[in-house]
């Protein structure tokens, strides 16, 4: 069995004269919890479209599990998916509306048993007699990924499931989707324009701009080693010099100088609970952003304000070379 359960190979798809998707070459893995982040219009959804059958390639080949869906129609692939909005039938209820994937599938047998296990699963048991219009935002999106993997698909598509969401609540629930996913094993491709969210779930995470892939890797070496401006600059990484990027957080301020350090004077600072954000201007103009722990009692730092000299150090370590 390979270890690649689905592979796009070229694929291009425009409408009209815009390139959605362009030249995009991408293996994702059996089992993991894929992400593809972008900022709004780069793409996502029409490749989650081109896999689910939505939409057709206008060259290259998807390829899920082996087999090239050219010729394989929507509703015959093996993928579910998982909207923004949560596209229950409102009419039925919590059971009826995880029973009805199933309809379209010979195995009705021990349906009621395995209903009652997927709500367990999303923990929704006990309100499987609710209508939509009885549950919560979060209570919704559970029941609409119960409906989805009743199915056992293949691959598991997800639309910015988490998007309408309260940031708390949002949060949550995307602790409980990556536990969901590790329990059950299945392949998850999931779409966000918040790094943040792709980085908390996804064990490999794709860059998108502009329908082009800029990035393929770890949550952790697109964080930390971002190989383009673009991406360095969507990952949070802003303060770029001839050729790097160092990470705000990599940088510390002193109130004296130090060996190594760049002199600067503090512009602002935005308190932000657990951390501080400073910007600072070097003596050359260049405007840096720090972000300080709050970790220990105020000090020279932390007292320091606006019109302050200061002095910023980085080790040549957090420097990344950008191509
Ligand atoms: N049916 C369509 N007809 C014409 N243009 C389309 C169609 N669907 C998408 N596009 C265009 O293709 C590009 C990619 O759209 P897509 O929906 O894939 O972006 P996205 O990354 O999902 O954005 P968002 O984060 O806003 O959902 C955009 O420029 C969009 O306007
Ligand atoms: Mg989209």
């Amino acid at each position: 069995m390979s270890d690649v359960i689905l592979r796009f190979d070229a694929v291009e798809k425009h409408f009209d004269a815009t390139p959605a998707v362009h030249g995009v070459t991408l293996d994702i893995r059996r089992g993991e919890f894929f992400a593809l982040l972008g900022p709004s219009g780069c793409g996502k959804t029409t490749l989650l479209r081109l896999i689910a059958g939505f939409e057709q390639p206008d060259t290259g080949r998807v390829i899920l599990d082996g087999v090239d869906m050219a010729r394989v129609p929507a509703n015959e692939r093996p993928v579910n998916t998982v909207f923004q909005h949560y596209a229950l039938f409102p009419h039925l209820t919590v059971t009826e509306n995880v029973a009805f994937g199933l309809r379209y599938q010979s195995k009705i047998q021990n349906s009621e048993s395995r209903i009652e296990e997927m709500l367990q699963l999303v923990r929704m048991e006990g309100l499987g007699d609710r209508k939509p219009d009885q549950l919560s935002g979060g209570q919704k999106q559970r029941v609409a990924l119960a409906r989805a993997l009743i199915l056992h698909p293949k691959v598991l598509l997800l639309d910015e499931p988490l998007a309408a969401l309260d940031v708390k609540l949002r949060k949550e629930m995307q602790m409980e989707l990556k536990t969901l996913q590790r329990r059950v094993g299945i392949t998850f491709v999931f779409v966000t324009h918040d790094q943040e969210e792709a980085l908390t779930l996804a064990d490999r995470v794709a860059v998108m701009n502009l329908g082009k892939v800029e990035q393929v890797g770890t949550t952790e070496e697109v964080f930390e080693r971002p190989k383009t401006k673009f991406v360095a600059e969507f990952m949070g990484a802003v303060n770029f010099f001839d050729g790097f990027v160092v990470r705000p957080e990599k940088m510390r301020l002193r109130v004296t100088a130090v060996e190594g350090a760049v002199e600067a004077k503090v512009e602002g600072k935005v308190y932000q609970g657990g951390t501080t954000r400073w910007l600072a201007r070097t003596m050359d103009g260049r405007l840096l952003t720090v972000i300080e722990q709050n970790d220990g009692v105020p000090d020279a730092v932390s007292r320091l304000k606006s019109g302050d000299r200061v002095w910023v150090k980085w080790e040549k370590r957090h420097e990344v070379p950008l191509q």
